[in-house]
């Protein structure tokens, strides 16, 4: 009984993973900024700059080799965050779903360097 529900548990993770890996392959642009217009995310991020929380250039800057980063970062994003860069919270999104997280996730973390 154990042994079957930590193997269920499993493939339902890696089914999980890997619609996470084709929605964010087929992810365009357009639809992650629709999502983060949606999200309200820009009213506290800049692409570049910090505003109410770090700028999303920063964010990729700060997990570039982190291997870790795509997962703990949806996470985030959908659960909400404090602590990792200073005392303000971001709020958690309830309405937001696992796939979405990802995508803004996967966005977030490929913006290039700021100059
Ligand atoms: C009310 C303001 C607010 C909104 C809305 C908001 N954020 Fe944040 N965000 C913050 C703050 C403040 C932090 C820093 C939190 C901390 O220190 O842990 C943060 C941190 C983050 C981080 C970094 C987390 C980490 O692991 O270091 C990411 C990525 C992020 N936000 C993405 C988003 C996205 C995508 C959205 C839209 C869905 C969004 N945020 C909406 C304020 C906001």
């Amino acid at each position: 009984m154990q042994k079957q529900s930590k193997a269920w548990r499993k493939a339902v993770l890696y089914t999980l993973m890997a619609v996470g890996a084709v929605a964010a392959n087929a992810a365009e642009p357009s639809d992650v900024l629709q999502l983060s217009s949606t999200y309200g995310c820009m009213s506290c991020h800049g692409m570049v700059r910090k505003q109410v929380g770090p700028g999303f250039a920063q964010i990729a800057e700060r997990y570039r080799n982190d291997p870790e980063a795509p997962m703990r970062t949806a996470a985030r994003i959908r659960g909400g965050s404090v602590g990792e860069w200073g005392r303000v919270i971001m709020p958690r999104q309830p309405r937001m779903t696992e796939a979405e997280s990802r995508l803004l996730a996967a966005w977030v973390l490929s913006q290039p360097p700021a100059r």
